[in-house]
């Protein structure tokens, strides 16, 4: 299985990690050796060799001279571009889904759906490159016009999470290509193979297409390129998807260097749901965001708050429902399988300590809470009763199938309990009660930057900006503006007047 889908992908059984344009893998074999490791079976899929200096300089020259052409390619021009990487996606979609189930542990299912992100953020991409939109002011001067337009920003740089190997990067570097930027990738070491396969497709589609270099990647066998990029000030902006503590590192080391970071961090996301809810719209909502992906989404249900008079009700219901998914534990590539594996051996082990942690703080195991025997990575997913919100292994994203439930009188308790973590990605309210949903959505309520009513917190849609508050790091990537954070804006204003007036109407006659 897993041979068939490298060999569908064009990779080998040892791989170059290093995409220097030009059509060019890098040589390089002493920049240390990156196993892809199959967290279904823990044996090594195939290997990656790492990228060297020389082979990091090489990338930022050639793509600081790409970035030349590119930034005065008309922007429709540039959309052009993306849509044949999408097209190309298009026709790779199920081996590369099935290569990112195997890589990182996803259900081919959603293996796929991550590969038709990469696709759908493409078709927007392409759509947005005949918008790029600015605004026109009216100036306070007699013949004199104000508008704003967006430049491209320059060299962009992605680093990327295991969790969602390919599409964030396709969400970051599509929309900064049609903005005209170069991306450069540094994926996750978990999941380089992804992230070969990925290039592959798009570079083969751009090359075919008669257009230049616009993506690079780099993989990195330690730490050391990783923070040289992070404090290249040839880069003006650094896009980190991960953990709120290296995020706060990539944050602070940008800011210093005076750069921009777009900032994709943590989650300790909650749903609420009311007396009034349908039960028939929360249940698999609940179960989806807190199982789905074996809890490794930035967006997954990690809390539930329920009304203390349906809580009994709804827990039976869960417990119910995580049974049956019990039953679909197994290789991800299967796509009968519900849930896969957590994507490393130290990730059951934070599983297994948060459980513990649980516990010792006087929570109750309702279903779940101990790993699987076997070769591979995997749990059981659970669900905790008896702990309170400010428990501090509630207010931690462990990123494993973990969910809390609590319960709730009062909507104002469960929102400022829904709110009370250091995070602020995703949240949901199920209710059918209109002054409850508005509430939530309200000013005064929910706190994080996505907010649904009827579904769940995660499964989000590329149309909208992606991204959170607090702790989470405020970036915002994905649909809506949020190809602004590629761009620089500039202010224009245009005298076609034969007098000079100045702002303020402040005289300075000489
Ligand atoms: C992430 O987990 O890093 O909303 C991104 C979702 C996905 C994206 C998650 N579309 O679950």
């Amino acid at each position: 299985m897993s041979a068939q889908i490298l060999k569908a992908l064009g990779l080998d059984q040892t791989n170059s990690g290093t995409y220097l344009g030009r059509g060019e893998w890098s040589k390089t074999t002493d920049a240390g050796l990156l196993q892809s490791i199959n967290p279904s079976t823990n044996e090594v899929i195939a290997e990656v060799h790492a990228s060297g200096t020389g082979d990091y300089e090489t990338i930022v020259q050639r793509a600081q001279e790409a970035f030349a052409t590119w930034r005065a390619t008309p922007a429709p021009r540039r959309g052009e571009a993306i849509r044949l990487c999408s097209d190309a996606l298009r026709k790779h979609k199920d081996a590369l889904g099935s290569l990112v189930a195997l890589e990182m542990g996803k259900s081919k299912p959603e293996g796929d759906g991550e590969v038709q992100e990469m696709i759908d953020i493409g078709e927007f991409a392409v759509g947005l490159s005949r918008q790029l939109y600015g605004l026109t002011m009216h100036s306070e001067r007699p013949g004199h016009r104000m508008y704003e337009q967006w430049h491209p920003i320059g060299l962009v740089g992605v680093i990327s999470a295991f969790n969602f190997p390919v599409a964030v990067w396709a969400w970051n570097s599509f929309v900064a290509a049609v903005c005209g930027d170069i991306t450069i990738w540094k994926p996750s070491p978990k999941t380089p193979l992804s992230a070969i396969a990925s290039m592959k497709i798009c570079n083969e589609a751009l090359k075919a297409g008669g257009f230049p270099d616009i993506f690079f990647l780099f993989n990195d066998a330690g730490t050391e390129l990783a923070s040289q990029f992070v404090d290249d000030r040839r880069i003006p902006l650094i896009s980190f998807t991960g953990s709120t503590r290296i995020g706060r590192i990539v944050g602070e080391r940008v800011a210093q260097r005076m750069g921009r970071s777009l900032l994709e961090l943590g989650g300790n996301n909650a749903i609420i749901v009311d007396q009034s809810a349908d039960l028939k719209l929360a249940i698999p909502a609940i179960v989806f965001g807190a199982v789905g992906t074996a809890g490794q989404r930035c967006t997954t249900t990690r809390r539930l708050f329920v009304h203390e008079a349906i809580h009994d009700e709804v827990l039976t219901k869960l417990v119910g429902a995580y049974k049956q998914v019990e039953k679909k534990i197994g290789d991800p590539t299967d796509a009968k399988n519900l849930m896969g594996p957590l994507n490393s051996h130290d990730a059951v082990q934070a599983y297994l300590g948060a459980v513990e942690k649980a516990k010792a703080s006087g929570g109750k195991v309702e279903t779940g809470g101990a790993a699987i025997d076997g070769k591979g990575n995997f749990v059981l997913p659970t669900i905790v009763t008896g702990l309170s919100n400010a428990d501090e292994v509630v207010q931690t994203e462990t990123f494993a199938p973990i969910l809390y439930v609590m319960k709730f009188k009062t909507l104002d308790e469960a929102i400022a309990q829904q709110n009370a973590v250091p995070q602020g990605l995703s949240s949901a309210i199920f209710t059918q009660n209109l002054k409850a949903a508005e509430s939530f959505l309200g000013a005064a309520g929910s706190d994080c930057g996505i907010a649904n009513v009827n579904i769940g917190t995660s499964g989000a849609e590329i149309g909208g900006a992606f991204g959170g508050e607090k702790e989470t790091g405020g970036g915002r990537e994905s649909g809506s503006d949020a190809w602004k954070a590629y761009m620089r804006r500039q202010t224009n204003t245009i005298n076609y007047s034969d007098a000079l007036p100045l702002a303020q109407g402040i005289k300075f006659e000489f």
